[in-house]
């Protein structure tokens, strides 16, 4: 089974934890998303509307016809179904790839369970060998930088890439990540950073995996 059709699996099996009547369903953002929503008519009639991480589910969402909500007019969402670029055994992930890191983490926090869906090259041991990504104000940039170089990252700077925030993204090269937690507290203290891509203190609930023999594994 190539990825496509992994992602297209993992999005399939996901739908059955939208059991609920009158679900506010949170969004994530990302292809194996995409897969997702394009699969959400399946369970329209549970979900009275979404709340999304970016303009870009957004306007899938809104092109299939459901309702877009504020996180504000939500309250706690019951489940948050989300991708990742990297997951260990703990549930706790990479995220940022896409570059929505910000919205996925408030919606995840806002959220009493999250799904995560993945396919199998998303596991790793430990987190690090993705770039981790850091959403920046843009007068911080350098500043910041070099803090991440102190860390003993290597930041490059995401060209031309501006988030739904209007902010920018250093991605952290070869940062080695042994105690997750502690790495997205101390990346969060330095003035400038929205947020990283570290989802440890708050990683999913369940992971999802497809597997390349067509099954699915859930962790
Ligand atoms: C978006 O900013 C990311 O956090 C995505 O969840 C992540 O990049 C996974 O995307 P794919 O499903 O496209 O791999």
């Amino acid at each position: 089974m190539n990825q496509d059709l992994m992602k297209q699996h993992v999005a399939q099996a996901a739908l059955s934890y939208i059991n609920d009547d009158n679900m506010i369903l949170g969004v994530g953002t990302g292809s194996t998303v995409n897969a997702l929503i394009a699969l959400l008519p399946q369970v329209r009639d549970r979900i009275k509307a979404c709340v999304s991480s970016s303009e870009a589910s957004t306007a899938q969402l809104l092109d299939l016809g459901f309702e877009v909500i504020e996180l504000n007019d939500a309250g706690t969402l019951s489940l948050y179904i989300d991708g990742a670029d990297e997951c260990d055994p703990h549930n706790r992930l990479i995220k940022g790839g896409g570059g929505a890191l910000t919205r996925e983490k408030i919606i995840a926090e806002a959220s009493r369970q999250y799904v995560c869906i993945v396919d199998e090259s998303k596991m790793v041991p430990m987190l690090g060998a993705f770039p981790l990504p850091v959403e920046t104000i843009p007068m911080a940039r350098s500043m910041v930088a070099r803090k991440l170089v102190a860390l003993g990252g290597q930041p490059i700077y995401r060209e031309g890439f501006v988030t739904d925030n209007g902010n920018l993204i250093l991605d952290v090269h070869n940062l080695k990540i042994t105690d997750p937690v502690a790495l997205e507290q101390k990346i969060n203290q330095i003035p400038g950073v929205v947020t990283n891509g570290l989802f440890a203190l708050r990683g999913a609930n369940t992971t999802l995996i497809a597997q390349a023999d067509g099954t699915i594994k859930k962790q």
